[in-house]
């Protein structure tokens, strides 16, 4: 699909804001290979093909950063096999790739323990942050060894390492402070949370970011999902009514003096 596809297909759904930043839980790629009484491996591999259309796609419809969770540090209790596969998968997408991203302006990002990966993962990755660090298409933010509390816990001992040695009061921590301490720090707040598989669970992804996600759960298994399943979703999320804990009457006014300002 071309770019201008793309933005067609997106106006094509009911009008509406973009979400500016789409994190997705990829999930189903065991049960899509047992489906098919392949080993856990293949429903990896399949799945590593729907996060290049993902990416593609996302990056087509303009959408401003996009953070899909890849590896969590949970992932390493997995059989040794299976983190070797996924280690493998990583890899051979991050040199394949590597052109696709360069000339799409997208800047890639790893968040998470990355120094816990294997060095020729690392070298990779590093590599491509390097060269793709000015681009400014799309931020896209794998989540490797990643896990939201510990992120959480890591930026809280560094605010307080800083009021303990003085350099900070705790009555001057705020929810921006402690978020510029996380590997999330310059992108904007989760708007759309997608999970695949029909799992109702956050599983330790982004849960500072989440805070007012809208959440779209699709019973489509990870390596199922297609570009037409990505717009879906954007569909459901212009479906909603965004509140940010102010009620339905304060949007409205808030939505016509904005509209008022534009005309
Ligand atoms: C969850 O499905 C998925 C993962 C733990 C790994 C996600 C990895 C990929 C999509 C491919 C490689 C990634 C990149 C960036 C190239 P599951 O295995 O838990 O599925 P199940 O719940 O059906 O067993």
């Amino acid at each position: 699909m071309t770019g201008a596809e793309a933005v067609d297909q997106v106006r094509r759904l009911r009008p509406g804001p973009l979400p500016r930043h789409v994190a997705i839980i990829m999930d189903g790629n065991g049960r899509w290979a047992e489906q098919r009484k392949r080993p856990r491996f293949f429903g990896h591999a399949e799945g590593a093909k729907a996060v290049r259309r993902v990416v593609t796609t996302a990056r087509e419809s303009n959408i401003e950063a996009l953070t899909l969770y890849a590896f969590s540090v949970q992932n390493w209790a997995r059989p040794q096999q299976e983190v070797a596969c996924l280690m493998g998968l990583l890899f051979d997408y991050l040199g394949e790739e590597r052109r696709t991203i360069l000339d799409n302006g997208i800047r890639l990002q790893g968040i998470g323990e990355i120094d816990r990966l294997p060095g020729f993962v690392q070298k990779k990755l590093r590599s491509l942050e390097r060269e793709s660090a000015n681009n400014e298409g799309m931020t896209l933010s794998l989540a490797l060894s990643y896990g939201a509390r510990e992120d959480i816990t890591t930026a809280c001992r560094r605010l307080a390492t800083e009021v303990s040695e003085g350099r900070l009061r705790p009555e001057d921590i705020t929810p921006e402070r402690l978020g510029a301490q996380m590997m999330t720090k310059g992108l904007p707040p989760v708007d759309l949370l997608v999970r695949t598989s029909g799992e109702l669970r956050l599983s330790n992804f982004l849960l500072w970011e989440c805070a007012y996600a809208e959440i779209v759960v699709t019973d489509v298994l990870w390596p199922d999902f297609q570009e037409s399943h990505f717009f879906e979703c954007i569909d459901v999320f212009r479906s909603r009514s965004r509140r940010f804990g102010l009620t339905g009457q304060q949007v409205a006014s808030i939505e016509s003096v904005a509209g008022a300002d534009r005309a």
